[in-house]
């Protein structure tokens, strides 16, 4: 069996929920307080034993700001050292070390399964670990795709990262079928985005992946579906006739931030989890909700 060492982050959405912020900043750079998200992202690979990322952006939405992030800033490396802000300096340096980051442009937005493709040359012949780059999921014991990379190594299979969620989100997700209800089942199919009718489980695919190479030779042929997009999930459901896929239900509490309330969330949840902020922000929301109740 092969070790996962590489993996894919598509970046290359116009990220209209955003908008104004996204005009000029892609979405991924969305800061949970001082932390962009991608680099919550891209640390929960290297966590995991990752050693080169494959970033799919595109020219829409100043995506070089990315590229700026994870490159060394002489600059101000050079400014932290003479003014000797040591901590700053040895935390913008290991950003830029975190990892060996790769990119490549998604010539047209034409949905997550041509972004994937993008990754063919880089990835070759491996498995490999995917993340979208809107959540983050926060697990302080063991991270998402060390506990999909576990259930890899069981099965040796292609895993897709599922929780359940609530009936009336069921529509905004890849929704999967399993032989048997288990945490790391097998699945027997899996729909993009279903209406409630004809949705198999309320089990979704949120956004972590490990794929075996296979995927390419589905996603090269593969005609757009839902929003006329190419879909990864239409790929992995052709990829069900050659090869099994699991699940692995993962432990982990995710925030969607690419939603406006998923962000506000991880934001007071971070705050109140930070050392230096937690007092100040409990104080500031109990004074809020005192004066909403009237006291
Ligand atoms: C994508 C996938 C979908 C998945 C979702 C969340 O949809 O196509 O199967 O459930 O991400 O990970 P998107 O949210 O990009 O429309």
């Amino acid at each position: 069996m092969k070790d996962i060492k590489k993996a894919v982050i598509p970046v290359a959405g116009f990220g209209t929920r955003f908008l104004p912020f996204t005009k000029a900043m892609p979405k991924e750079m969305l800061p949970i307080i001082d932390k962009p998200t991608i680099q919550f992202i891209v640390e929960e690979l290297v966590a995991c034993g990752i050693t080169d990322i494959l970033l799919v952006t595109s020219s829409h939405a100043n995506k070089r700001a990315i590229e700026d992030h994870f490159d060394q800033s002489i600059a101000l490396e050079q400014m932290l050292t003479e003014k000797e802000k040591f901590i700053e300096l040895k935390e913008i340096n290991e950003i830029s070390n975190l990892a060996n980051i790769h990119y490549i442009r998604q010539k047209e937005i034409k949905g997550l399964g041509d972004a994937i493709l993008c990754a063919e040359s880089f990835i070759g012949d491996e498995p490999f670990a995917v993340i979208l780059g809107d959540d983050i999921v926060v697990n302080d014991n063991e991270p998402v795709i060390g506990q999909l990379i576990k259930t890899y190594q069981k099965f040796n299979t292609s895993i897709l990262g599922t929780q359940e969620v609530l009936i009336e989100d069921i529509n905004k997700y890849g929704i999967v079928q399993l032989e048997k209800k288990k945490k790391d089942g097998k699945i027997i199919d899996i729909i993009e985005k279903p209406s409630l009718n004809i949705a198999p489980s309320n089990n979704a695919v949120l956004g972590r992946y490990i794929l075996t190479p296979t995927i390419f030779k589905y996603l090269k042929v593969q005609k757009p579906g839902m929003g006329n997009e190419i879909q990864l999930t239409d790929a992995i459901k052709s990829l069900l006739n050659e090869e099994d896929v699991h699940i692995c239900n993962f432990i982990g509490k995710r925030y969607d931030i690419g939603d406006k309330l998923g962000f506000i969330k991880a934001i007071i949840d971070f705050s109140l989890k930070d050392q230096n902020l937690s007092c100040d922000v409990y104080k500031y929301l109990e004074e809020i909700i005192n004066d909403r109740n009237g006291e």
